[in-house]
């Protein structure tokens, strides 16, 4: 058991926890906050959706020893707030709710929505509410929801400070203090435009704390010390992961980028790393992070790899990912889907690895970088494996 203090709608929280308890249990069992809903507990739906330190995030798959110092908001904790009363009333009215269980998770998305875009259309409505999945299928209710409030933003935002929570977050304590001040337009402006930079903190300051881990290996029919030689070019190594670039290498760092599309979402993280090699072990740890500059998702983590002999005179490649994901993406982070897409991109890069260390090329016909992974392409092919497994399961193996 772990002892967290943190504060939730305002109000400090002292609790025993278990490490493995997540933040919409706590909630909902430990605090009896049972407008959290918990729809498919792996990041997927939205239902869960909460906001931590001012940013919406995901309570089912964030643990709740990790918000230890936080500021929590759960739907509860939007009673009082102006823009929440708006979303309110607009989905009422607009019919934005049928049996309801997706509505507490579609509000809080809904309300960090119109607080980052000063304009959106129904299109970039429904690509920002795209985490958030409502089994009655009320989306055009929804969007049209979402599309009167943003419509009476400007309004909205002429509301004194006490009634307007507009622009970037204010925690929740100050909410429920009435300390909350309307930030000018310029400092939105400003916020908004540091949620897109590309992050350029120290790198050796990047936290390892919280990130899900997940192992892979594969073999080559290449001697160790080639495989070792050529995990030495960077760039070289990027052709072989589907979307992904190296644009500058200095030392031990790196900038880069991977591009992925997600179904309708096309994330583009640019960010930095360091990399550090062990020559005699020949053992290597990249650190980075990246953001993806249109949804502002943030993503940090790190790899280690090693190359080790193989039984067959190949070589055994083991890599460790430790990787978190915080924003708009987030429900892209986690569980048996991630497993299963690691998978394919382990396959994917061995491939490509043994078609340059053949002497191949893995770059497009025109030179231009590989092109991004499609992993909405990837999650379907997954779900349907799965789903061809439980068939055999419930037929008896056959
Ligand atoms: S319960 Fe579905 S995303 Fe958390
Ligand atoms: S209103 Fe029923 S799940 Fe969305």
């Amino acid at each position: 058991m772990r002892n967290i203090t943190l504060t939730v709608n305002g109000q400090s929280v002292t609790a025993q926890v278990e490490p493995r308890t997540h933040l919409a249990d706590f909630l909902r069992e430990h605090l009896a906050l049972t407008g959290t809903h918990l729809g498919c507990e792996h990041g997927v739906c939205g239902a869960c959706t909460v906001a931590v330190n001012g940013e919406i995030a995901r309570s089912c798959i964030t643990y709740a020893v990790q918000c230890d110092g936080a500021e929590v908001t759960t739907i509860e904790g939007f009673d009082d707030d102006a823009l929440m009363a708006r979303l309110r009333e607009a989905f009422t009215t607009k019919h934005g709710l049928q049996c309801g269980y997706c509505t507490p998770g579609m509000l809080i998305a809904a309300r960090d929505l119109v607080r980052r875009f000063e304009q959106a259309d129904a299109r970039l409505i429904r690509e920002e509410m795209s985490g958030n999945l409502c089994r009655c299928t009320g989306y055009m209710g929804i969007v049209a929801a979402v599309e009167q409030v943003m419509a009476e933003r400007a309004e909205l935002a002429a509301l004194p400070p006490s009634q307007a929570t507009l622009g970037p977050a204010p925690g929740p304590a100050a909410q429920i203090s009435g300390q909350d001040r309307q930030p000018s337009a310029p400092a939105r402006a400003a916020e908004a435009e540091s949620r897109r930079a590309v992050p350029t903190a120290d790198l050796e300051e990047i936290s390892e704390e919280g990130l899900i881990t997940l192992e892979q290996s594969f073999v080559v029919d290449h001697p160790p010390a080639e495989v070792w030689e050529f995990f030495g070019n960077l760039p070289q190594v990027a052709r072989c992961m589907p979307g992904a670039a190296i644009t500058k290498v200095s030392g031990d760092r790196l900038e880069g980028e991977i591009r992925v599309k997600l179904g309708p979402i096309t994330a583009a993280f640019a960010g930095q790393g360091r990399i550090t090699r062990d020559a005699a072990a020949r053992r290597a740890t990249i650190v980075g992070q990246g953001r993806d500059t249109r949804s502002g998702s943030r993503a940090r983590g790190r790899i280690v790899y090693v190359v080790n002999d193989d039984a067959h005179g190949g070589t055994r490649v083991e890599v460790e990912i430790g990787y978190a994901l915080a924003g708009t993406l987030a429900h892209f982070g986690r569980g048996g889907i991630v497993i299963d897409l690691a998978n394919r991109l382990t396959q994917a890069f061995a491939e490509n690895l043994k078609t340059r260390l053949a002497g191949g090329d893995t770059q497009t016909a025109d030179g231009s970088a590989p092109a991004a992974l499609d992993a909405g392409g990837l999650v379907w092919s997954v779900l349907w494996e799965r789903l061809k497994a439980a068939l055999r399961r419930l037929v008896g193996g056959r």
